[in-house]
């Protein structure tokens, strides 16, 4: 039995008094029962990597919320201006790192090779990948999802084998799906959480049952329940709505 994991990712969004007390709300609601149980939900909060310490530092001992960034270095350390490693990252606690976002893979070029070498270090280093994969919207007119989606899941296997998907999360994010406020259907991500299941399945049974696969894209307290009631879907990486202590409480609690 999987279990659930709802992940924030709060992109390049607010300050330091903002984060703070985005994740003092949450914690609260957390507390009173709001954001689900925590036996049956993981949360994960992704604030930007300057944040990192200040919202760890206010995370209750046993509260079982933990922290990501939403990038890495695919190198460790030397002259790379601008870069963090993953070991800086678990140097400051996080838990988990979210790679080859569809931003970075537009925005900042990022190739599938880069991702896949992201990804190789994170878990040679012990920090769990959040893996994004996902079609743009004239991918999915053309009819090739499931190729593109392949595509991104079998460069991460060529160079660091399918075992990797026994150590990363997987996020399926449709481009267009994106801060746009058109939410797949859950038929629709249903079929692209299967087809990506069956994929891993296919090359190692254990490892396809036991990924955990999140769905990403406008993902609300309304359309949340629908969603995380799907067979393969096991929760979601919110981004929007994570900014927000009481609706994305409530998207916990549906997955929970
Ligand atoms: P939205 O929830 O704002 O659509 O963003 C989804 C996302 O990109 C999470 O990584």
């Amino acid at each position: 039995m999987r279990k659930a994991m709802v992940a924030g990712n709060w992109k390049m969004n607010g300050s330091s008094k903002e984060a703070l007390s985005l994740v003092r709300g949450f914690v609260e609601l957390q507390q009173a029962g709001d954001a689900g149980d925590s036996n049956k939900v993981g949360v994960v909060l992704c604030p930007s990597e300057l944040y990192i310490p200040q919202v760890k530092s206010l995370l209750p001992e046993g509260s079982g919320i933990a922290v990501g960034a939403q990038n890495a270095s695919d190198k460790l350390s030397g002259a790379h201006t601008g870069e963090v490693s993953v070991e800086m990252l678990l140097d400051v606690g996080c838990e988990y790192v979210i790679l080859g976002h569809s931003e970075r893979r537009a925005l900042y070029a990022e190739s599938d090779a880069v991702v896949a070498a992201k990804v190789r270090q994170a878990i040679e280093s012990g920090i769990t990948p959040i893996l994004c994969v996902g079609e743009s919207q004239q991918e999915r007119e053309a009819g090739v999802t499931m190729g593109v989606v392949e595509r991104q899941l079998a460069a991460i296997a060529d160079l660091c084998g399918i075992e990797a998907f026994g150590k990363s999360v997987v996020a399926y994010e449709p481009v267009w799906a994106i801060g746009t406020g058109l939410t797949a259907t859950p038929e629709q991500a249903q079929a692209v959480h299967a087809g990506i299941r069956s994929w891993v399945s296919s090359r190692d049974a254990v490892v396809g049952q036991g990924l955990q696969i999140l769905y990403g894209g406008s993902v609300k307290a309304s359309n949340a329940e629908s969603l995380f009631a799907c067979e393969d879907i096991d929760g979601g990486l919110i981004g929007g709505a994570s900014l927000d202590a009481g609706e994305f409480a409530a998207i916990c609690r549906a997955a929970g």
